[in-house]
């Protein structure tokens, strides 16, 4: 098993490039089974992409990469299985958004319930919800959700009770092949979700996003299409907590500024030092960082994404700050390992409470998520002596290259 090997205390100077989001990257792969013909361009070469391709393929669509990051998808509507097995969507819970483009598209599904993971139970009930309330008729059955729509799926008005991204993104994927007008209330609204709604209306699909209301006519038709996958925000998020940490004049770059301003005005607030421009960031760390509070909301709000790697920046701030994980019901599985690192944190319910500025030292630690697992090599770049990061494939699920990006700005980490 592999595992990344880090000494710490190097400051981070140079170039780091950020790649397309995972997040926006899935949908849009699922999206692409009601097209034909689609040319996807910064595509994250990360584990997620490509158990999602081979999804695709396993339903029956021909994906090749073109270029390093250019993914071409055909569906020419031969053999297709309308059916996501457990064994990829155990690995990858977004397996569960081929469920809306199969059933709108073909009538029927079998998909395999993701179940729970690391960070809560995950239930998929508001995926379900939004395809019921199109007309799809659900059975779950041996771990399966089976999906039928004989005559077609048919536009209606969905009002979700409460925020959910996937949920959100397959009743889009439902709605733009359905019948007739479809308004869906109390939306996700995350640019991962602007991003699917550019690349559906590249098909043909009339989609209109305000607040967090999106009405959806239908009118899909095959197009040949080329589509450009956004920076990932939450690598972008990661190395400049990084930067904040560590960094003297690291350039972060490949970057839409627009999409992360809670997190920069964070920050700036708490006393890191940035110079910002539309495509890049220079950030340099600060040795009086300020102790803050944050909640962690549905977007515009501070994302879940980026909880455990902010917290290590708390760590180093003057005083207590506090974190409320109001999204997910267990995700401070990093915490233990952190407090063995010597980083002072309490948690009651869903706070924590974390005390600085606190010396971590570096020691052998493991996590079970992909972003617990970024935060501990976050905090192994800050930690005194070597911090060894064990069972890294949660990492590779969702960054890029990670190590070599860090290696290039003067971090010494080594992936055994
Ligand atoms: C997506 C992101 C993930 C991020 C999360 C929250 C992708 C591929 N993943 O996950 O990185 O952490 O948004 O920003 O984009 N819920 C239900 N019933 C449902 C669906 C969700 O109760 O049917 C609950 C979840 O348990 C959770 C909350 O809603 O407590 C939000 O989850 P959701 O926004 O759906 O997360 P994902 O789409 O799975």
């Amino acid at each position: 098993m592999q595992k990344l090997i880090i000494n710490g205390k190097k400051t981070l100077r140079g170039v780091i490039k950020v790649s397309g989001s995972k997040n926006a990257t899935l949908p849009i792969l699922a999206a692409s089974i009601l097209n034909s013909e689609s040319l996807l361009k910064n595509v994250p070469l990360v584990k997620d992409t490509f158990t999602m391709v081979e999804l695709l393929k396993s339903i029956g669509l021909k994906c090749a990469f073109t270029k390093k990051n250019q993914l071409k998808i055909f569906n020419n509507e031969r053999n297709i299985k309308t059916v996501a097995p457990y064994k990829l969507v155990k690995t990858m819970r977004a397996g569960v958004l081929v469920l809306g483009p199969l059933v709108s598209k073909y009538q029927r599904a079998k998909v395999s319930l993701p179940g729970g993971c690391a960070i809560g139970t995950r239930p998929v009930d508001l995926h379900l919800f939004a395809l019921k309330k199109l007309g799809a008729k659900i059975k779950i059955k041996n771990g399966y959700i089976y999906a039928t729509a004989t005559k077609g799926l048919k536009g209606n008005t969905i009002k979700f009770p409460s925020i959910s991204v996937g949920a959100t993104e397959n009743a889009i994927l439902s709605a733009v092949c359905a019948k007739g007008k479809t308004i869906i209330y109390n939306c996700a609204i995350e640019p991962e979700i602007n991003n699917l709604i550019e690349f559906l209306r590249k098909m043909g699909s009339k989609i209109n996003l305000k607040k967090r209301t999106i009405t959806i006519e239908g009118n899909i038709y095959n197009k040949k299409i080329s589509h450009k996958i956004i920076p990932d925000r939450i690598e972008l998020g990661t190395y400049l907590i990084a930067g904040a940490l560590t960094g003297k004049n690291l350039i972060i770059k490949n970057i839409q500024t627009n999409i992360i301003r809670k997190e920069i005005e964070i920050l700036k607030k708490i006393g890191v030092k940035m110079k910002i421009s539309k495509n890049s960031i220079q950030v340099t760390s600060s040795e009086n960082l300020k102790k803050f509070n944050i909640s962690t909301e549905p977007y515009p709000g501070f994302p879940t994404d980026l909880q455990a790697q902010i917290m290590i920046l708390m760590t180093q701030a003057k005083g207590r700050s506090t974190m409320k994980e109001k999204i997910f019901e267990n995700r401070y599985m990093h915490v233990p390992e952190l407090r063995r690192m010597g980083a002072k944190i309490k948690i009651k319910n869903n706070v924590a409470y974390i005390d600085g500025p606190t010396p971590l030292s570096g020691a052998e630690v493991m996590a079970t998520d992909l972003r617990a697992s970024v935060s501990l090599v976050l905090a192994g770049l800050i930690a005194d002596n070597r911090t060894s990061v064990n069972r890294i494939y949660h990492l590779d699920r969702g960054y890029q290259d990670i190590e070599k990006k860090l290696k290039a700005c003067k971090a010494d980490i080594k992936r055994l």
